[in-house]
């Protein structure tokens, strides 16, 4: 398998494109088990080149038959398509301790799929970790099936050591890069009146082209919503939510990505209502809940306050608690119990899920539910639809 251009980097992992010129399916047996979809070159006639070498030769899949998603039963059906995901689908139903997969590529920057493997500049027990959080993200994505977060191609590796690596869907920016490249175009359109477009506006075009950056906001809130939503259907504490880990695909959809830290919230750990025993201070600062911070148990209420802190930055535009020190931060946020100022335009519903959503006690934040439905209500009052802000924002990447 060839690796393109670097994609990101987080803690523990390089994320890459994932390159190959072509696949075909093809079984065979080796050392008891079985092989399939060999990495095969074809040139422009279709012919068919013996197979190459890669560095990751193999990509294996554990026994997973009582989780296959149903969508990948239906993909075997046609395996003479040339889409990836029907082999991969093969490879799940059959659940191959060992199988070898590529892709088609035509640029770098058109390659659907990315690769996730651990950094190489990890020290041992930095590298430990990652490999076991690598792993944990595999057997999370291999079970969940949402529109709104990234799919699961392929694994490799063996789970657990320096060398596994996950095939997931690409993504072509992070909400974080999308929340500054709107701040950038809001604030140039207040400022000078010029459009995403670099047109100059008059002041009704004006006002109507900022407002469309709430209903962008809006179409993002409620993706992200829903596949919260269905996380904790699905009694799975995500954790580690913030912008750096949810993605924006070609068609400006919402995918979260990173369950390094996710965890599936079980009857013997519970302490309570919406209480698990857990890890302390795990997940990212700024969007932490005060309960994983200190200590105590924690549940799916620990995802409706970073859910919270998520929206206020997604229509704020700005960074919640930017500038502040850790010691700062665990004073003010978690000791006063301040948060980011709302908004008082902003309507009524939103604010308040807003105040409710990072409320101090969990117990007094709204679930998942209420806030899709909130979403969703403001979503359909202003009639911004998915469509209108995947043609506005395509513009809007390729202009600025
Ligand atoms: N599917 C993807 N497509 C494109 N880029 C991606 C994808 N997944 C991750 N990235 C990029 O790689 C970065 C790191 O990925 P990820 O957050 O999964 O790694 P991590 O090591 O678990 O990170 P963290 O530092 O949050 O623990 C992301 O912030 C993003 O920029
Ligand atoms: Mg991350």
């Amino acid at each position: 398998m060839e690796l393109g251009k670097l994609l990101g980097c987080g803690a523990y992992s390089n994320v890459r494109a994932m390159k190959r010129k072509a696949m075909k399916q093809k079984a065979m047996k080796r050392k008891g088990s079985l092989l399939l979809g060999a990495i095969i070159d074809e040139d422009d006639t279709g012919n068919v080149h013996e197979p190459c070498h890669s560095s990751v030769s193999s990509l294996s899949l554990p026994v997973v038959s009582s989780t296959i998603p149903p969508k990948l039963h239906i993909a075997t059906k046609r395996s003479k398509s040339s889409d990836f995901s029907t082999h991969v689908g093969f490879f799940y139903e059959l659940a191959l301790p060992s199988t070898t997969i590529a892709t088609d590529e035509e640029s770098d920057d058109s390659v659907k799929y990315a690769v996730k493997s651990l950094r190489n500049d990890l020290d041992g027990e930095t590298k430990i970790s990652g490999a076991i959080d690598l792993t944990i993200e595999a057997q999370f994505l291999l079970k969940l099936s949402h529109p709104n977060i990234v799919k699961l191609y392929g694994q490799g590796g063996s789970p657990g050591s320096e060398d596994f690596f996950i095939v997931v869907a690409r993504v072509q920016g992070t909400l974080s890069d999308t929340i500054q490249l709107f701040r950038r175009l809001t604030e140039r359109l207040k400022l000078n009146g010029i459009s995403q477009n670099g047109n100059r506006l008059s002041r009704k075009e004006k006002k109507a082209e900022l407002h469309s950056y709430y209903g962008r906001s809006l179409c993002i809130g409620r993706q992200l919503a829903s596949a919260l939503h269905y996380l904790h259907e699905n009694s799975i504490l995500f954790r580690d939510l913030k912008p750096q880990n949810i993605g924006l695909d070609g068609k400006s959809r919402v995918k979260i990505f990173d369950f390094g830290l996710a965890k599936e919230l079980k009857s013997e750990s519970r302490q309570g209502v919406d209480q698990y025993r857990g890890r302390k201070d795990v997940g990212t600062r700024r969007y932490m809940a005060p309960e994983i911070y200190n200590g105590s148990h924690y549940g799916l209420p620990a995802d409706v306050y970073s859910f919270a802190i998520v929206i206020w930055q997604l229509f704020s535009l700005t960074v919640p608690f930017k500038g502040h020190s850790i010691d700062k931060h665990v004073h003010r946020t978690y000791v006063r119990k301040i948060r980011p100022p709302i908004k008082f335009k902003w309507p009524r519903k939103l604010k308040r899920m807003l105040s409710k959503g990072w409320h101090h006690n969990p117990s007094c934040r709204p679930k998942m539910n209420e806030c899709l439905s909130v979403m969703e209500e403001l979503s359909r009052k202003d009639g911004y639809t998915e469509e209108t802000f995947f043609e506005e924002s395509r513009s809007s990447f390729n202009s600025y």
